[in-house]
């Protein structure tokens, strides 16, 4: 059996800047508000000419340098979105089209905030199997299109951006490999965070427009407790099956929704808040690009390093989890 190792990442935020004072603006909220509750102090939102697979595309040519690779050298494209250009084509054909590396296979993995670990997942098990040797997980949003600006509970929340892995088969004597990942899913608590419209349940129509179904909907203290709960024992679930322990690990790199849900996270499994990655002061809740975008952050800032074990742990609508333990 073959392992996998991270031989580049990247990250693209867009340019427009939407801060918590604009949205004092928009909503009944304040800056104090949204930065106790949450730790959000600013969110990226794509232009109105831009679409996902602009910003995955940004994302990935970043990582493929880092990874000193061309898109040729590609072997399959796991694109993680809840919001792509169009329901069809997949966005993942969109994007191979415009990396220009024909024929390569190209989905679309669906599970809202914790898609970029299921793509991890899905892609260490290609290369463990020997079938393919390297390949694009990419996280991209633009969850703006699809968020209330008169819902203050959601709208301070969600920001846009892509992150980018590359996976490759690693040589057999490096240690630097995904070591475990860790799935899950809860389809009985669904109904907690979703977007009712736009599917074969309900398509879109002029009452979808009045009532706003187009948009999430979200129980927010509900999806909290179920965050910690579940970040928590994924966590602690890598960890127990690698036989890590805590003080090994140099860095945790959480789904970004809210601070206080990361910082919970950590105390549930015991894990020093100072190991915990967080930007999402930076760019809120970037659903399946929080973990890449931080990743990638982290390491050009000088946190994460080579040779560091890292912990990813995600959470989403679905509901759904994972985690991620690998050596960088
Ligand atoms: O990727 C997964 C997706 N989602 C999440 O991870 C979100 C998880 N949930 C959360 O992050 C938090 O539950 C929120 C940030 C959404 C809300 O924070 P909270 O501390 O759980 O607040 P709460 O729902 O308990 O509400 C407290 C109060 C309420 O007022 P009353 O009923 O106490 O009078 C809310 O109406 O805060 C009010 N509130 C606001 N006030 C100012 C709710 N949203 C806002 C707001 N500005 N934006």
């Amino acid at each position: 059996m073959f392992r996998s190792r991270v031989a580049g990442t990247g990250h693209y935020l867009p340019l427009k800047i939407l801060t918590n004072f604009d949205l004092e603006r928009l909503v009944d909220t304040t800056d104090q508000w949204i930065r106790e509750r949450t730790g959000i102090e600013r969110r990226h939102v794509a232009a109105d000419d831009e679409v996902t697979t602009d910003l995955a595309l940004k994302a990935t040519l970043k990582a493929l340098e880092d990874a000193g690779k061309t898109p040729n050298d590609l072997d399959m494209i796991i694109f993680c979105t809840v919001t792509g250009d169009q329901v069809m084509p997949s966005s993942a054909c969109v994007l191979q089209q415009k990396l220009g590396c024909d024929r390569i296979p190209a989905f679309d993995l669906s599970a809202a905030c914790s898609g970029f670990v299921y793509g991890l997942s899905v892609a260490d098990q290609f290369i463990k199997t020997g079938h393919h040797r390297c390949i694009l997980i990419v996280g991209a949003e633009i969850i703006h299109r699809f968020v209330n600006y008169k819902d203050r509970e959601t709208c301070i929340l969600f920001g846009d951006g892509a992150g980018a892995f590359i996976l490759e088969r690693a040589d057999h004597d490096d240690s630097n490999v995904i070591l475990s990942t860790h799935l899950r899913a809860e389809g009985a608590l669904g109904d907690l965070f979703v977007l009712p419209a736009g599917g074969s349940k309900k398509p879109f129509s002029q009452e979808v427009l009045d009532k706003g179904e187009h948009y999430v909907r979200m129980k927010g203290r509900e999806i909290f407790k179920n965050a910690v709960r579940t970040m928590a024992a994924v966590c602690q679930e890598a960890l127990e099956h690698n036989k890590i322990g805590i003080d090994q690990v140099s860095w945790l790199v959480p789904h970004q929704a809210n601070w206080r849900i990361m910082e919970a996270v950590a105390e549930h499994f015991g894990f020093p808040k100072e190991k915990v990655v967080s930007v999402v002061h930076e760019m809120g809740n970037t659903s399946a690009a929080t973990i890449p975008v931080a990743f990638d952050m982290a390491r050009k800032d000088g946190r994460i390093k080579r040779g560091q074990f890292i912990l990813l742990t995600a959470f989403g609508a679905g509901l759904t989890a994972g985690s991620a333990l690998l050596r960088f």
